[in-house]
């Protein structure tokens, strides 16, 4: 990568350093619905739309950033020349009822949004669990750090996923799961524990530390699952697969799917160990 496009994407990941612990203590207070619904049509709560404008406002301000895209707002925000941030502000924010874990996911693109997941240049999530951490993943190499008072300290340096899988994680109801995902499900419930939080980082980051598989696969009610490609199915595609294991959405790796116009479009996700990626693929074949 050239260093003017390093600079930016060193940036962008102190900015969110910075951030989160805005993120983390403006959600006291915030735990409330709007009445607004967001571009997918999920309920939005305050702490959702404060975290999407802090976030706007920092990245939308880094010389080198040139567009802004969140799970919460309908367009993609023009803000000046360069790299394009896509942001999921609050991933699992439904959670936050409940006080269980929630995260930040960014995507940082070296093309306009919606980019496939080949055109990203380094992709990173915060994990708002008993610490706040955050996981970067750049050059083909992650890292894992705590945020402390909005500054990283690396905790371990070329995360990678361990051979021998432990945790699985699957979202969707069962009674809506096709049939072939069934099968598929069924043995892996036979060889793994269970660990499904309902925040998508929480979950694929117990597999990124014990090894295992996360999915959110296609449902009969939703053939193209839940999540969004953009905001959610490239970065975490990216992150995994930097850190040794596979993404999938059935067939291919997330990082090939090619988005269409709608920047917030679904895509069922599998990400995981190879083996585990791989024998599902073999399972929707
Ligand atoms: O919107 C995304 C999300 O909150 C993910 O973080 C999570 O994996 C999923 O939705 C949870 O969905 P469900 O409530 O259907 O389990």
């Amino acid at each position: 990568m050239p260093a003017s496009l390093e600079a930016t994407v060193d940036e962008v990941v102190e900015t969110v350093a910075e951030t989160a612990p805005d993120v983390r203590s403006g959600l006291v207070g915030r735990r409330s619905y709007r009445e607004t619904a967001n571009a997918s049509g999920e309920r939005q709560l305050a702490a959702d739309v404060h975290a999407d404008e802090l976030f706007e406002e920092r990245l939308g301000d880094i010389d080198g950033v040139g567009e802004y895209a969140s799970e919460e707002r309908d367009g993609v925000v023009d803000v000046g020349e360069g790299l394009s941030v896509a942001v999921d502000p609050l991933d699992g924010s439904s959670n936050l009822k409940s006080n269980n874990a929630m995260g930040t996911i960014v995507a940082v693109y070296d093309a306009d949004l919606p980019a496939r997941g080949e055109d990203l240049v380094a992709a990173a999530f915060v994990l708002y669990g008993p610490i706040t951490s955050m996981t970067v993943a750049r050059d083909g190499t992650v890292t894992e750090y705590e945020v402390v008072d909005g500054e990283l300290r690396e905790t371990e340096a070329d995360v990678t996923l361990p051979e021998d899988p432990v945790v699985y994680g699957f979202g969707g109801r069962v009674p809506d799961w096709p049939a072939d995902f069934e099968t598929y499900a069924r043995e892996v419930e036979q060889e793994l524990k269970l660990r499904y939080g309902g925040a998508m980082i929480a979950d694929v980051n117990q597999v990124l530390e014990y090894g295992g598989v996360f999915a959110y696969p296609a449902l009969d009610s939703a053939p193209n699952g839940k999540l969004r490609l953009q905001f959610e199915g490239n970065p975490i595609g990216y992150i995994v697969e930097c850190a040794g294991g596979a993404s999938s959405d059935g067939t291919q790796s997330l990082l090939s799917v090619e988005p269409t116009d709608d920047v917030h479009q679904r895509v069922p996700l599998h990400v995981g160990n190879e083996s585990l990626v791989g024998r599902l693929e073999d399972a929707l074949d």
